[in-house]
């Protein structure tokens, strides 16, 4: 008899992120997406009647309030999505017996450190937006008993805007640019993400991981390696974290160590450059 075939839900598939995973090819997974229109996680009715209508065995819940400078604005916004929509998954999540994927953030740090975050870190957000992604996890963590969180950074791809579309439209623009040089991450193709999340959800191996591309750069880093891989020219000039202040406090530290993926016997993201040369190929 053949096997019945299993459901993913996921959330906020309009986003760079939900795009990619809706995309993936796997014959013995129906793969749903649902945009914020679709189901709002904010309302609770709608996520229940997802969970009732497509009975899914694991949601990857991509949605998310992402404007990390718009949320010091408006934290009400930001906690009602990002805390709250996770609640109302957690809970709809729980009621169908499926698995909850919540993408959460480097932003859960100070990135004041000088070493690798692991997963049992203590968190300490410093935006509000990272505050409301932590409180997220922690109604995920009380509310459901098959949860991951899986926190990444530094996200691109080929959906929605992200840092390296916005450095090869600035190549077309002008010729030099000021890149800062002090804030230390991992860039993370959604591609190499997706991927992850697709294959994480389909076991039972429950808990935090971290989940970013191998290695480490600035972004002044980034910049350069951007150009430099799409045969661009551009005279890039490294500035500090203080020459160009934004709204809400950056990790200047975010770097994570994967752990997790280590110790459940899964198979780390290929190394930031490598990823970022596939991206380019592509595009
Ligand atoms: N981007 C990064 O660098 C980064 C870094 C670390 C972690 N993350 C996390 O990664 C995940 C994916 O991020 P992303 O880059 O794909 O973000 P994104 O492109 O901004 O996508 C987020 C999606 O969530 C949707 N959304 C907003 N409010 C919603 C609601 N109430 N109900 C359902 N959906 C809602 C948005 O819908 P609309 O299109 O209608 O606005 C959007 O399509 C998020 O959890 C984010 O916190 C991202």
């Amino acid at each position: 008899m053949p096997s019945k075939k299993s459901t993913i839900l996921v959330t906020g598939a309009n986003g760079q992120l939900g795009q990619e995973i809706i995309r993936i090819n796997d014959e013995d997974v129906t793969l749903v997406g649902l945009d914020r229109k679709q189901l709002d996680v904010t309302d609770l009715s709608m996520c229940r009647k997802a969970v009732e209508t497509y009975r899914p065995s694991a949601i990857i819940h991509a949605g998310a309030y992402t404007a990390v400078d718009k949320a010091e604005g408006e934290p009400d916004e930001a906690y009602k999505v990002n805390a709250l929509g996770t609640r109302n998954l957690a809970i709809a999540a729980r009621e169908g017996s499926a698995k909850l994927c919540y993408v959460s953030t480097d932003y859960v740090f100070d990135g004041a450190g000088d070493r690798p975050y692991n997963e049992y870190d203590n968190t300490n957000p410093q935006s509000v937006y990272g505050k409301s992604k932590r409180a997220g996890e922690a109604l995920l963590q009380s509310l459901s008993d098959k949860w991951f969180i899986v926190r990444t950074s530094w996200v691109y791809g080929k959906y929605g805007n992200n840092f390296v579309k916005t450095m090869l439209k600035l190549a077309q623009e002008r010729d030099e640019l000021t890149v800062v040089h002090d804030q230390i991450g991992s860039p993370t193709y959604t591609r190499d993400l997706g991927l992850f999340l697709f294959g994480l959800v389909k076991t039972e191996a429950y808990g935090i991981y971290h989940a970013s591309n191998a290695g480490t750069c600035s972004w002044y880093e980034f910049a350069t390696a951007i150009f430099e891989e799409s045969g661009k020219q551009m005279k890039i000039n490294p500035c500090t974290t203080d020459e160009f202040p934004r709204p809400a406090p950056r990790p200047q530290y975010s770097v994570m160590d994967h752990a997790a993926i280590r110790q459940n016997g899964f198979q780390d993201l290929p190394p930031w450059r490598e990823s970022l040369r596939a991206f380019l190929q592509e595009l």
